[in-house]
């Protein structure tokens, strides 16, 4: 490894292995002014400047950050940071511009708009795979951007997540996003261990209740895809907060439209007047060659099409009003799905089961104390509770992802009184003190499963874990 001006260095084609190869090593932290990285940047590479790349080099995860600079001036900021070494620079990053290398931005989608490309997006320039899981007839679809590499998975099932995340590794994928149509009562989703293991970040509604979800998702919201665009429809019924997603002729479409069929509107807040709506005030408008890629299939059907689904589903096409619809639904007598009172509560959490977490603590003073190494693995299985005052929890040390705000004393003491006491939780602080008094306090008023976070949010600060600040 070469150093220039006292800084460590890989050249563009070295970057570009590690890149292609095995990008969840590595973080692209490009330093450029906006408009540069906004008109042409590396695919999955974030824009930084000088002063929040310290914010950033908190955030690593155990990633190395490869820095790319258009000139000196940004290197010679950042003279502070010479001792870190959680950094490299990308040493003439102008050869990636410049020897076809794969890129996004607003100006490389004006470079290439060839007609003929709106026309057969399938056949050119995206990636689209159809997967199915067979316990509960669930499809899960990997979309991608050809040139960007850049995918999202979509309703991905928890028991087949080796075989999706195999794909896109095999396909050199770069995984952006998992979304989720709906919390899916059928089924585990796949999407927090998905998130898990790659960078991906989690979408599904922002009225779903899913507290750990990355992108909460409403109606018209755009999520991108190199030059693509995924967009978001929210469709009602089904659930009260289902969603579809349109990318480049498709549409997906969860339990909201199935292939000559609906999804079922007797739980999870459905309505089959809503679900009537949302056919046919947002689907049914969408083109007639639409391809509809539903989240089920009982009868081996891959897809239909706007025009088919119009013309002949049985339940709302050919004609039907609303009134035959809620006639159709209201008749449906259906058993519960098997999995219902293990998936939703599990859904609601990302895709982690219940009492899943198996943490390993240490018992420590008559109290159970874990270290923060140990609550990393488990980040998103168990709850965390933070107790410090409200303008500690937003402070510099920031707060652990996903814990929750109940400062000690008479809040938190009311919330254990009113609580579960069989329920796993993980108290922090600032430095294990008062957490450690959380603890005491809810043994004493019969938790059997609470744990103290060993040296709070200095210790994971000086782990350089990721924080959180509102
Ligand atoms: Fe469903």
């Amino acid at each position: 490894m070469e150093t220039q001006n006292n800084f460590k260095t890989l050249t563009c084609e070295q970057v570009y292995n590690i890149w292609i190869s095995e990008p969840e090593l590595i973080r692209i932290l490009d330093l450029r002014p906006r408009l540069e990285f906004e008109q042409r940047h590396i695919p999955g590479a974030h824009h930084v400047t000088p002063e929040n790349l310290f914010t950033e080099l908190q955030s690593l995860n155990g990633r190395l950050a490869i820095l790319v600079t258009g000139d000196k001036s940004e290197e010679a900021l950042l003279s502070n940071f010479k001792d870190h070494n959680e950094f490299i620079f990308m040493q003439d990053c102008q050869r990636w511009f410049e020897t076809n290398k794969p890129l996004t931005g607003t100006a490389v989608a004006h470079q290439n708009p060839s007609p003929q490309d709106w026309k057969e997006p399938m056949a050119t320039d995206i990636i689209f795979y159809q997967l199915f899981e067979s316990e509960s007839s669930t499809y899960t679809y990997l979309i991608a951007d050809k040139t960007s590499k850049e995918a999202a998975l979509i309703d991905p099932v928890l028991t087949t997540v080796d075989r999706d995340l195999k794909l896109v590794q095999e396909l050199g994928l770069r995984l952006m996003y998992v979304l989720d149509t709906h919390v899916h009562a059928d089924h585990i989703t796949g999407a927090g261990e998905i998130r898990k293991r790659t960078q991906a970040k989690t979408g599904v509604s922002l009225d779903a209740g899913v507290n750990c979800v990355d992108i909460p998702l409403e109606d018209g919201q755009e999520l991108t895809l190199g030059n693509k665009k995924i967009k978001v429809l929210a469709t009602p019924g089904h659930t009260n907060t289902c969603l579809s997603f349109y990318f480049e002729g498709m549409v997906f479409t969860g339990d909201t439209l199935l292939i000559r069929g609906t999804g079922r509107t007797d739980f999870q807040q459905g309505s089959s007047e809503r679900l009537y709506e949302s056919v046919h005030n947002k689907l049914f408008t969408l083109p007639d060659d639409t391809q509809v890629y539903p989240g089920h299939d009982y009868r081996g059907q891959t897809h239909s099409t706007i025009e088919l689904e119009k013309r002949h589903n049985p339940r709302l096409g050919g004609g039907k009003t609303k009134d035959d619809f809620n006639k159709i639904m209201a008749e449906l007598k259906l058993d519960n799905p098997k999995k219902i009172h293990e998936a939703v509560p599990a859904n609601l959490a990302c895709g982690t089961q219940p009492g899943a977490s198996s943490l390993h603590a240490q018992i420590v003073d008559g109290i159970s104390e874990i270290s923060c190494e140990e609550l990393l693995k488990h980040l998103g299985k168990v709850r965390i509770i933070d107790v410090r005052r409200p303008e500690e929890f937003n402070n510099e040390l920031g707060h652990v992802p996903t814990s929750e705000l109940i400062t000690l004393g008479p809040e938190l003491t009311n919330f254990l009184e009113k609580g579960d006491r069989s329920e796993e939780i993980v108290f922090t602080c600032r430095s294990g003190g008062r957490s450690g008094q959380a603890t005491a306090e809810s043994i004493r008023l019969g938790y059997k499963k609470t744990i103290n976070l060993a040296g709070g949010m200095i210790r994971w600060n000086e782990l350089k874990q990721v924080i959180e600040r509102n």
